[in-house]
């Protein structure tokens, strides 16, 4: 190691980042539209969209309005949204038996999206949460989210999902043994080509939240909370947020049982994760940049406190810095178009 003895100013990192095309040549990481996944909210209805309270400029789309909103991701050259449905109250049951219903709202947006805009990889949510009226990823069941039982249905909506088009099914509900289940499930009824993106190491996280407040998937917090039949957080399930090396084992079970990419969720607080995982993994790592990170950013900049753009820059690059090869991100289209 050079010591800061007399020669020392001969060594100048500054030489590096003395004009635009000296810092280009030197720069590690980059960040293009390939690397961006886009999470896109669906709802009922005909012809409209509803703009998410805490995510200023991302909206829910009814089916239609949503597969015009794909053509222009497409058009932008972004490779895949995630998909997420807006299950309507009366819709939801304990079982989240609506979930499999092989004509509602998530298969037809599916099928839809497939149609107009075939090349635009699908990537589906396999978790019962929009559709348990418990609120839960799992089936509650005396106060406990039963993890064989929630495998069973997300089996079910991982083949759903494959039917209708999905390119990529994404279980984002943390029960053990899962991707396993679902590997085989697709395989057996034949859809050995669709693809399981693992949420590996998601953290029971508070920066959810206005992911929560967009699908109105909270964890009820009524009468049954209070007599605790239902728990009011994801801690059984979603990772303790203090815990790094369980990541590391987390993704080493989903490697073994199949899954063909990996997940760390949230990004920013998390950017020391990402870089064990993808230390550790043979397969590429994949970040959320959660609702509450679009949500921070947005607001700030709102108040004029922060530039978005270029806030929004930097925590993508930082984020693939740590080592995520692509981003879930509610920026994914403006970024597209910052890029370009
Ligand atoms: C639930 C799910 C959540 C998100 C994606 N899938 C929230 C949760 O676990 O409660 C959050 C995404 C975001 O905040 O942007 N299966």
């Amino acid at each position: 190691m050079p010591r800061s003895n007399d020669h020392s100013f001969s060594l100048r990192p500054r030489r590096l980042r003395r004009t635009e095309n000296i810092r280009r040549v030197a720069r590690e990481t980059r960040l293009s539209t390939d690397d961006l996944i886009a999470p896109q909210f669906v709802m009922p209805g005909e012809n409209e969209h509803e703009e998410v309270s805490s995510m200023p400029d991302t909206y829910r789309y009814t089916i239609d309005r949503l597969v015009e909103k794909a053509k222009i991701l497409d058009d932008l050259g972004v490779p895949a949204i995630a998909l997420f449905p807006a299950i309507p109250d009366d819709k939801k049951t304990p079982d989240a038996a609506y979930a499999l219903e092989p004509d509602h709202l998530y298969p037809n947006a599916i099928r839809a999206l497939k149609d107009a805009v075939p090349g635009l990889m699908v990537i589906t949510d396999t978790a019962l949460d929009p559709y348990n009226s418990d609120g839960h990823d799992g089936i509650v069941r005396d106060g406990r989210i039963v993890n064989d039982a929630t495998i069973d249905v997300m089996c079910e909506m991982a083949v759903l999902h494959a039917e209708a088009g999905a390119d990529i099914v994404a279980p984002s509900d943390m029960m053990d043994g899962r991707v396993g289940a679902i590997r085989d499930a697709l395989d057996t009824a034949g859809y050995a080509d669709v693809a399981i993106l693992s949420y590996t190491a998601k953290y029971s996280s508070s920066y959810y939240g206005p992911f929560r407040d967009a699908l109105d998937s909270a964890p009820k917090t009524e009468e049954k909370v209070q007599e605790k039949e239902i728990p009011d957080n994801k801690d059984t399930y979603q990772m303790d947020p203090a815990n790094g090396e369980e990541a590391v084992r987390e993704l080493m079970l989903d490697l073994d049982e199949g899954a063909d990419m990996a997940m760390v969720k949230p990004a920013l607080p998390y950017l020391d994760v990402i870089h064990r995982v993808k230390e550790h993994s043979d397969v590429p790592v994949a970040a959320y940049n959660v609702s509450g990170e679009y949500a921070m950013i947005t607001a700030a900049s709102q108040n004029g406190w922060l530039d978005r753009k270029e806030c929004a820059l930097e925590a993508l690059t930082g984020i693939r810095r740590a080592g995520a090869d692509v981003i879930l991100t509610y920026f994914a289209e403006d970024a597209a178009r910052w890029l370009s």
